[in-house]
């Protein structure tokens, strides 16, 4: 009879918990400076109109004035170039459809782990004029070193 008790105070400790963890996500999901972390079936990246044209698109929200995305592929990111103005806070997505790879933007603090499955984001504000090269620091494999793209903040 105590066992019953028991498992049935165990199993609502474990409700309480996920509910607990949900609202908690919820809530980080709507921080708007944080990086955070959305889920995708990395076999339809491409089906995804976010990631269709991967590139700069003006924001719907007041946050942020882009949306920048970014695919990451063995051995490439697309775009492979892209011009930012000068002082906007930018909004960057990254995911891709095969190994893990990394998003480090040189000169700067965005420095983010893209893994299939997953969309990276980070917020960063381009205030300084110049080119700043995109490497990847997750080894992917032989053409890992290649693995660059170019923003230009003008
Ligand atoms: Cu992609 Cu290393």
């Amino acid at each position: 009879k105590y066992e019953k008790i028991w498992l049935t105070f165990g199993t609502s400790a474990l409700v309480i918990f996920l509910v607990i963890l949900g609202i908690s996500a919820v809530h980080q999901g709507h921080s708007p400076a944080a990086s955070g972390i959305e889920t995708i079936n990395p076999e339809h990246v491409r089906d995804d109109a976010r990631f269709k044209e991967p590139g700069l698109y003006e924001s719907d929200t007041d946050e942020y004035d882009y949306e920048l995305y970014f695919v990451a592929s063995a051995f490439q990111y697309e775009p492979r170039e892209v011009e930012i103005p000068k002082g906007s806070r930018v909004r960057i997505h990254v995911t891709t459809p095969d190994v893990i790879h990394g998003f480090e933007i040189a000169q700067t603090n965005v420095n983010m782990m893209v893994e299939p499955g997953l969309i990276s984001k980070y917020t960063a504000n381009f205030n300084k004029e110049g080119e700043f090269l995109i490497i990847c620091n997750e080894y992917c494999g032989v053409g890992h070193t290649d693995m660059t793209s170019l923003i230009k903040v003008t």
